[in-house]
This record gives C-alpha cells, sequence and structure tokens, in this order.
C-alpha cells in the first residue's frame, strides 16, 4: 500500500491524498460503505461501482469467520473473488463485534472467549488467529485485534484496557509480519488507538501506535456515547500525534457533520453503517437536510428524491413513491433509500476533497454542517 498526501488545508487540518491498493486506488477523505457479512445490504456491487462509486467498502471478521466460514472464503479465492467487488476491501478485526456481544464473551490477556450468536457455538479469537482468519477473507487493509472501551469507562479500566489492546497490537503485528498474503496481492495492518476520553490515554496511545510505524493508524473508541465534543476533542488530539504521511481512519464514524469535522481534524478515511441502516428505517439524508420520508409531508410529493445530489435513483424516483414502498415494506424501497444514502455520503466526501483544495472548505464546511443536519 502507498499513500501520498498531496494537499493541506492552510486554516483546518483538513488533507487531500491518494492511497494505492493493490485492488486500486482510494482517493481521500473516503466514506467507506458497511458491507459486514460481504454484503453492503440491500446494495448490488454493481450499483456501489457504477451509481455510488465507492472506491472501498468493509466487511467484519467476526461475521464472515461465522458465516460462511473461512473453508468457503479460501475456496473462492477470498472475499473479492467470492463477492464480486474488484476494488479495496477493508476487514475490521472483530474486535467490535466481538465486546457488543455482552454476556456471551470473556475477555482475557491470550484474547476472547465467545458465543456465536447464530448458533450459540463457542469460538475464540486472539491476536494472532485474528491476523490468520483476516489473512484468509483477504481484505487489502485489514485492522488489529483491539478492545473498543466501552463508554463511559473509569480512568482505571480504560487505562488497562488500552494497555492490553497495545500488548495484543504487539502480538498481531508479529503474526501479521510472519504470515503472507494467500492470494498474490499484498495486504497492509492498521493499528487502532484507544484510550477513552480521557487526553493522558489517548496520547499516550497514539504514541505507542505511531512507534509501531505502521502504513496507516486508525482511531477507535469514539462515537460509543461520548458527547460529540469529546470525539472532536480527541481526535483532534489524537490526530496531531500520527504520523502526517500515513492515513488515518477514525472507525465507526458518523453524521454527515461527525464526518465533515472529522475531516476538519485530519481524518482521512470514515465508515459507518448509518446511511444504510438508517435508510431502511426511512431517514434520507440530502444535500437539503435530513427527510423522514415516511412522514405524511411527502405524500404527495412528486419531486425527485435529491435533484440536486443528482445519480440515477436519486433524480429517477420520486419522494412520494418511496414514501410508499418504505411504508409498504417493499423491498425495492430498503434498496433504492441505501443506494441513495451512501450517493449521498460519497459526494460529501468528494465535496470535501474538492473544497479542501479550492481552499474554502473552513467556510463551507461550516455552512453544511448546519444545512445538512437540518430536520426538513
Ligand atoms: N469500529 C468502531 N469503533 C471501533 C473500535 O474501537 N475498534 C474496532 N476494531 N472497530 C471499531
Amino acid at each position: 500500500m502507498k499513500f501520498e498526501l498531496q494537499h493541506t488545508d492552510p486554516q483546518t487540518k483538513a488533507r487531500v491524498g491518494e492511497i494505492t491498493t493493490d485492488h486500486g486506488k482510494i482517493q481521500t477523505p473516503i466514506f467507506m460503505p458497511v458491507g459486514t457479512a460481504g454484503t453492503v445490504k440491500a446494495v448490488q456491487q454493481r450499483e456501489l461501482k457504477e451509481d455510488i462509486n465507492a472506491d472501498i467498502i468493509l466487511g467484519n471478521t467476526y461475521h464472515l469467520y461465522l458465516r460462511p466460514g473461512l473453508d468457503t472464503l479460501e475456496k473462492a479465492g477470498g472475499l473479492h473473488k467470492f463477492n464480486g467487488w474488484d476494488r479495496p476491501i477493508l476487514t475490521d478485526s472483530g474486535g467490535y463485534q466481538v465486546f457488543s456481544l455482552s454476556g456471551n464473551r470473556k475477555i482475557n490477556e491470550e484474547g476472547v472467549i465467545f458465543k456465536s450468536h447464530i448458533d450459540g457455538s463457542k469460538h475464540v479469537f486472539t491476536p494472532e488467529n485474528i491476523m490468520d482468519i483476516q489473512r484468509t477473507i483477504g481484505a487489502d487493509i485489514i485492522m488489529a485485534f483491539d478492545e473498543c472501551t466501552p463508554y463511559p469507562a473509569d480512568h482505571r479500566y480504560a487505562k488497562e484496557s488500552m494497555e492490553r489492546t497495545h500488548r495484543w497490537l504487539k502480538r498481531c503485528t508479529e503474526q501479521f509480519d510472519s504470515t503472507e498474503g494467500k492470494y498474490g496481492y499484498s495486504q497492509t495492518l492498521f493499528p487502532i488507538v484507544q484510550g477513552s476520553t480521557y487526553k493522558d490515554l489517548r496520547k499516550q496511545s497514539a504514541e505507542t501506535i505511531a512507534s509501531f510505524e505502521r502504513e496507516g493508524n486508525a482511531i477507535g473508541g469514539l462515537s460509543v456515547g461520548e458527547p460529540a465534543e469529546d470525539m472532536y476533542e480527541m481526535t483532534d488530539l489524537v490526530t496531531d500525534i500520527l504520523p502526517k504521511d500515513k492515513p488515518r481512519y477514525l472507525m465507526g464514524v458518523g453524521t454527515p457533520a461527525n464526518i465533515l469535522e472529522g475531516i476538519a481534524c485530519g481524518v482521512d478515511m470514515f465508515d459507518c453503517v448509518m446511511p444504510t441502516r438508517q435508510a431502511r428505517h426511512g431517514q434520507l439524508f440530502t444535500t437539503q437536510g435530513i427527510i423522514n420520508i415516511k412522514n405524511k409531508r411527502w405524500e404527495q410529493d412528486l419531486s425527485p428524491i435529491d435533484a440536486e445530489l443528482g445519480g440515477y435513483v436519486s433524480t429517477f424516483y420520486s419522494k412520494a413513491y418511496l414514501r410508499h414502498l418504505i411504508r409498504s415494506q417493499e423491498l425495492l424501497g430498503a434498496q433504492i433509500a441505501s443506494v441513495h444514502n451512501l450517493t449521498f455520503y460519497l459526494w460529501l466526501v468528494r465535496q470535501a476533497r474538492e473544497h479542501i483544495l479550492a481552499g474554502d472548505f473552513r467556510e463551507w464546511k461550516n455552512i453544511m454542517v448546519k444545512k445538512l443536519m437540518q430536520r426538513l
């Protein structure tokens, strides 16, 4: 993997860059649609490429390991071959998913013992086997095995958890560096900063993560219930420490406003289930603000979903038709709304990129944060 930092905004810490992987280039800042089980829910690969034009998508180790399982993925030649997505893929390590199985998992120094949410069967994740599993899934960018410290956490627990994540990272890098990709292309490992909402811990974690000198770095443990101001403060502090010449990925973030503020803090990569999950519930992100398409207000509004956004589904289908589909729980409703919301998220980061290059990112961002978050 290669990262070229092409421009930095003089007024904020926003950056424009380009990541090159063996499956193609990623223009940053970028939003990565979440494809937990090897599918971005309700969206076909062809739509992801041609309508949404996503540069990279996500997969989840926890889900893919349990189903379809490693034998099938390896037989297929990795996830790209299995799901037909030939652009870059990033897999999260399971460090987040497994910890949300509260009651069904036990953590110790070795790793995590957990019960499958599918059939209750018992499994163990360790830093070593999580590297091997992600080698077999075959994503271009794989994540270190960490604990996403829950919020709120007292300082003592946050420190203990962060230090364990750092010890696990050492084991991840040793395992990763002593193994090779299975399918003829290269993979890279991103470590994850933790430290909850404590400045001293975030600083310490960012310094430790930077000292591993990997090709990219991630910031975890945010957008887990803390106030948005805390998330921005922690992100800002961490990006002052992480190396400038490597991409930074803020995990699981967020709303359109969160993403714009994250970009201003010097973050290059984002992912979140929000655009696809909310789409299935009828919440649409548009260039004019947020729409709850189920509201009566849209019953006879035959205007396009979002004419300004452009793109096939957003201009072809009307608000009234989409409202009807969502209210009737028609599958097409979830499909149209998901493609629309993802088209919007990719539009947002591409607009940000253009405004960083044009030199008016800060002013544009301040207007857009208000405009995009208003409820219509
Ligand atoms: N997704 C959102 N936050 C996190 C995190 O802290 N760790 C991991 N592995 N994934 C995440």
